[in-house]
């Protein structure tokens, strides 16, 4: 086995220590520069701890690496410090207070953030409350309470990545990060009575090949409003009111036919502006009137209740908005887009 030094005898902590001690005691700029070469000069001990570093075994490089630039900024500013000490007030350099400060530049919110606070303001004030849920989400709330059982053709739709150790006999598992946000309409369903008006943002995985309209990973904004006479009419009124917010009085929707098992019946949004793609649709969410075993499931009366539920793409309203042609510009690390927000 080859000599490797001990990871354990690399001290950085009491080589700044003894350093600080030392610097405090030099009493001439001369008396400093000998400790500033027997510290951080070529073979001083410092760079001799650093250089050491690189054969350590490689599970303590990264702790010991960022241990030992820490020790070399402390060890810098305490014989800069020092230094300044030493120096007659006359000598010191002067500081010129009209000189302009120095600016730090301030991050911002990624657009799909700035879409979703949007969102959920436009909501709020039409007296929706927000809801959250778990993002690691159970089966049950997932699939089965939206009447997917194990067996449900629909489940492939959302073909997606499942927390390892939870499988179960039926090839199902206990626990997914969830494919939508649909599953927080069952929990704040269990922990309230009607009527129910609320929103509820939220990040949702599925396993896609990623596109310029599909990512991986993206955002769903789910709603859901039940009352003793909520109509579909309501659901397109309360959807044409947000889309003309948060979009422009020019906007226009249309509902399809279309089929979840969590409503019946059930439609898919597109949404269309001029201004945008001279006017393609372009897919808002989906939608419908929510399904009445699920009001039966948390103990609802169907009969006298009902609802509407839908679940929109804030990514997808985040391109239109902004006139961006792929999504997948969003998750990327490239400034040059992202800073134009
Ligand atoms: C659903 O997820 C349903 N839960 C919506 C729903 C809620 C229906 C309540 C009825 C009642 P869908 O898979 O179509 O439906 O997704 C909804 C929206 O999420 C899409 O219209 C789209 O805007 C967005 N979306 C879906 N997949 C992706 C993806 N891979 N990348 C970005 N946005 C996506």
């Amino acid at each position: 086995m080859p000599d490797q030094p001990d990871s354990s005898k690399i001290d950085f902590r009491k080589i700044v220590h003894e350093a600080e001690a030392a610097v405090a005691g030099a009493s001439d700029p001369a008396a400093l520069d000998h400790l500033h070469t027997a510290y951080l000069g070529r073979k001083g001990s410092l760079t001799r701890a650093l250089r050491s570093v690189g054969a350590q075994p490689v599970e303590e490089r990264a702790r010991l690496g960022e241990a030992g630039n820490a020790a070399k900024g402390a060890l810098e500013a305490i014989f800069a410090d020092q230094r300044r000490t030493l120096t007659p007030v006359e000598q010191r350099p002067a500081v010129d207070i009209t000189l302009p400060g120095t600016a730090y530049e301030l991050g911002h919110r990624h657009p799909v953030s700035l879409v979703m606070e949007e969102l959920l303001e436009i909501f709020t004030s039409m007296g929706f409350t927000i809801a959250d849920g778990p993002e690691i989400e159970d089966d049950w709330h997932n699939f089965e309470a939206l009447n997917m059982g194990p067996d449900h053709a629909a489940r492939d739709m959302q073909d997606t990545f499942y927390v390892a150790g939870t499988e179960r006999p039926d090839g199902t598992f206990a626990h997914l990060p969830r494919t939508h946000t649909s599953g927080i309409q069952i929990r704040a369903m269990q922990e309230t009575d009607p009527p129910v008006r609320l929103v509820a943002p939220g990040r949702v995985y599925r396993n896609e090949t990623e596109d310029a309209t599909h990512s991986a990973v993206f955002q769903q904004l789910e709603g859901l409003m039940i009352d003793e006479g909520t109509t579909f009419s309501d659901l397109k009124g309360v959807l044409l009111m947000m889309a003309k917010r948060l979009l422009g009085e020019d906007i226009k929707l249309r509902f399809r036919p279309s089929f979840f098992p969590y409503t019946e019946p059930s439609a898919e949004v597109d949404m269309s502006s001029p201004r945008v793609r001279d006017g393609a649709w372009i897919e808002l969410g989906g939608s419908g009137m929510v399904h009445p075993n699920l009001l039966r499931r948390v103990g609802w009366d169907a009969g006298k209740y009902r609802g509407f539920a839908f679940g929109i793409g804030p990514d997808r309203i985040a391109m239109l908005k902004y006139g961006l042609g792929d999504l997948r510009q969003f998750y990327r690390p490239d400034f040059r887009i992202l800073e134009q927000f």
